[in-house]
């Protein structure tokens, strides 16, 4: 059934995978891979922000104004953590932003979720469970063994497209990401298209000094992209802020509070740990990490010098002179790239790193580049993210593609081109 669709030309887009521009969709079955991965409040299991879900939108929009029968699948969190919730509200926020509602199907591969699709109209969407509950996706295998899973096998069939519009999954080989690519024609949604189409002109040349920002909780799956940045000569500075750079801090023999210990411990392999050694070692000049620390006693906020930390320390965001330091640095730099926040600032207690450091970012010259939930959630929050000159819903996918490393989706996605 999916040949019969058959691309209308051979790649419009020049990018060596189709888009919606090479199909015609209406009255056809598609399924369409989004990111609306967003963050959750801890206390109320609510969504903190929708701008990862509004960014969903125009694909889903032009898809259904196209008179196409569109199942949306999607994940928030990962199995196991706090922000692994249903998508419910995600459904709300959909349905608000299109102004058309997007049914919630609280169901992926059973009757209910196929009764569903069946039933789907011209022009109508639903949203399905959270992909995640399939025990299989998060596998890291090629599109060719996904598309052998239960979840491609049991979905699949029932499509005429597979459309994948989560770029800010693209850096991940799961089977709803690539499984789809081998068994129908696959296209990239518009979302898809101009982060791929932008970032890989944005990074190309970067107006120098470039200053690029980390921050967020998973230094584990920085460290890898901070040590092949460090190796470029049109990168001057990389700044570890947040979580991830305490964690680095304590992977060279800093104590950092053993209640912050306990939360970064768990990602920090004897690999991870030789990795920021060498780091430090080879590139120690272009690197800049924390020097002191905010840390939530009793819900309040108390500074400490790094070496002067209490025991039982919770690191909840860069201290002062941090954040001189880290400003002083983008003040002075023409490109600067960020992704993730370098404290906890959702808290007011814990926001002033945050704040402070977008303020900067602001009112320098750079031109500034941010990517990742809660980097976009942060600078919404404190009114900054319309002076960014380039808002990209990836977090990992925007960092490994700048590096010009292999994306799976997008590799996935141009293997299906050649094949349909
Ligand atoms: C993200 O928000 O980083 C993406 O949605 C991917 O989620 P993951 O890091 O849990 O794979
Ligand atoms: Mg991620």
């Amino acid at each position: 059934m999916g040949r019969d669709l058959g691309p209308r030309s051979r790649t419009v887009s020049g990018m060596g995978f189709h888009t919606l521009d090479d199909f015609d969709v209406r009255g056809r079955r598609v399924v369409l891979r989004i990111d609306i991965n967003s963050p959750v409040d801890e206390k109320t299991l609510r969504l903190q922000d929708g701008s990862k879900i509004k960014s969903s939108v125009p694909t889903i929009r032009e898809l259904v104004d196209r008179g196409a029968k569109v199942a949306i699948i999607a994940h928030q969190g990962r199995p196991g953590d706090y922000d692994y919730i249903p998508l419910n509200e995600h459904a709300a926020y959909l349905s608000q932003y299109l102004g058309r509602r997007v049914r919630f199907i609280d169901d992926l591969m059973g009757k209910h979720a196929t009764n569903a699709i069946v039933a789907l109209g011209e022009g109508e969407a639903i949203l399905l469970r959270n992909v995640r509950d399939f025990p299989g996706e998060q596998a890291k295998k090629t599109p060719e063994e996904h598309a052998e899973s239960a979840l491609v096998k049991t979905l699949g069939p029932q499509f005429d497209l597979f459309v994948n519009d989560a770029f800010g999954s693209s850096h991940r080989s799961h089977a709803s990401l690539v499984g789809f690519t081998p068994i129908l024609p696959s296209a990239a949604g518009r979302l898809m298209e101009r982060e791929v189409k932008t970032l890989t002109q944005v990074f190309q040349n970067p107006n120098r000094p470039s200053t690029f920002i980390f921050g967020g909780t998973k230094f584990a799956d920085a460290l890898p992209v901070i040590a092949r940045l460090s190796e470029r000569e049109s990168v001057d500075n990389i700044i570890v802020a947040g979580l991830a750079g305490y964690a680095f801090l304590y992977t060279l023999g800093n104590r950092i509070g053993s209640k912050t210990e306990a939360l970064v411990k768990r990602d920090l392999t004897d690999e991870v740990v030789a990795g920021a050694k060498t780091l430090l070692e080879t590139k120690g000049r272009k690197l800049h990490l924390p020097e002191d620390a905010a840390i939530d006693v009793d819900g309040q906020r108390v500074e400490y010098a790094l070496g002067e930390l209490p025991e039982d320390a919770a690191i909840k965001d860069i201290g002062s002179s941090t954040i001189e330091k880290f400003n002083r640095i983008v003040m002075g730099s023409k490109t600067v790239f960020l992704s993730g926040p370098p404290g906890v600032f959702e808290k007011d207690e814990f926001s002033k790193g945050t704040a402070m450091l977008f303020s900067a970012i602001v009112d320098s010259e750079a031109f500034s580049v941010i990517g990742g939930g809660h980097s976009s959630a942060a600078a919404n929050k404190f009114g900054f993210i319309d002076k960014i000159s380039y808002v990209s819903t990836g977090g990992g996918a925007l960092e490994r593609l700048m590096l010009g490393k292999h994306m799976p989706v997008v590799e996935a996605l141009k293997a299906s081109a050649k094949k349909f």
